[in-house]
């Protein structure tokens, strides 16, 4: 089996294609012969060492999150799957290793792949559109006719929310680059602004919800824009915005690890046209670390990085 893992935390230059020996999946575990899966920052995040904490110091490690694939073996226990079935999902940060031929994973976030829904673009959908479902649906409790302003309204995360608000009836405004100004409008974002010459001021009291899928929004900016009742869902803190997260209800912070029941309505959305990836680059295994290496280093996706085996 082949995979791209590391030996140790670093930048892009320790990651490696490497042979690898996979394991029999375990209790409430299920192995997958991976058919794609998606880049996320959290990647090259984890792999920085951002996260040593939960993810701990045992290597090598594996890459990536998000997968789609079909079942090749279950563990004891899992009666929800069987060989065959195509299913999609997020691997948990502690184990995760998606850029592979094969990957063992627990079950509690994972799902039946629609069938009318391709590899590609299922593999595209977890962290991304499960932070998004989680802070508007769970944590923002959004409804019809709501107005939200998403900063960052063109990145994974941010057409998510985009297009999970707009099935929900909600108005949408947002941030991006000018040259994406286009596209959001395309996508349902009424009123676009560019976020490198941002005036939160001519917004004054207008948003129901906030989302800041880049972090760069200061607390002011956040509290000019809210109208009384309205929250801001964070997931990039910085140290002073984890402050406010934990002292004020009007800041929630969203942990994108998907259940089962929330990728069910990914798919369903994916499937009824209301939820679309938009797919940046498709690479084999081989050409994995490049492409990986350039998305890090641009910060600015045109789509999703799909990789597939
Ligand atoms: N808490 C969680 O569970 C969770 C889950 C997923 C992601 N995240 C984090 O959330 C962030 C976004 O993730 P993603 O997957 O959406 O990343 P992404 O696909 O790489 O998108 C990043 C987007 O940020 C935009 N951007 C750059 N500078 C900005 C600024 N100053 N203000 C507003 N937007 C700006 C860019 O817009 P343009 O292309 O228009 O320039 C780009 O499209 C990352 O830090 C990621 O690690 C957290």
């Amino acid at each position: 089996m082949l995979r791209v893992q590391y030996r140790r935390y670093g930048g892009p230059a320790v990651m490696e294609l490497a042979e690898f020996k996979q394991i029999e999946p375990g209790h409430s575990q299920i192995r997958v012969t991976v058919k794609a899966a998606s880049a996320n920052p959290v990647d090259w995040k984890i792999r920085n060492g951002s996260a040593q904490v939960l993810t701990g110091w045992k290597f090598p490690r594996g890459m990536g999150m998000d997968f789609a694939g079909t079942v090749e073996a279950v563990g004891s226990g899992v009666t929800q799957f069987k060989a065959g079935d195509e299913v999609f999902g997020a691997m948990e940060m502690r184990d995760c290793a998606t850029f592979a031929d094969s990957l063992v994973t627990g079950i509690k976030s994972t799902a039946l792949k629609p069938q009318s829904l391709s590899f590609e673009n299922a593999a595209a959908l977890p962290v991304v559109g499960a932070t998004a479902w989680i802070g508007l649906v769970e944590k923002a409790e959004l409804k019809a006719g709501q107005s939200i302003f998403v900063a960052g309204c063109m990145g994974g995360v941010g057409r998510a929310v985009v297009q999970i608000a707009r099935s929900f009836g909600a108005n949408v405004a947002g941030s991006c680059s000018a040259s994406n100004f286009d596209e959001a409008r395309k996508l349902g974002v009424s009123t676009v602004v560019d976020y490198r010459n941002f005036d939160a001021g001519g917004f004054r009291g207008k948003f129901d919800l906030v989302y800041d899928t880049h972090g760069d929004l200061s607390l002011k900016q956040c509290r000019d824009m809210l109208n009384s009742g309205g929250v801001v869902i964070h997931i990039a803190p910085d140290i002073l915005t984890m402050s406010a997260i934990l002292l004020s209800a009007k800041h929630q912070l969203v942990f994108g690890q998907p259940t089962p029941e929330i990728l069910e309505k990914l798919g369903t959305l994916a499937v009824d046209g209301r939820l679309v990836s938009a797919i940046g680059k498709v690479v084999g295994l081989c050409e994995a670390i490049s492409a990986l290496t350039e998305l890090e280093k641009s910060g600015t996706p045109k789509g999703k990085l799909i990789i597939t085996p």
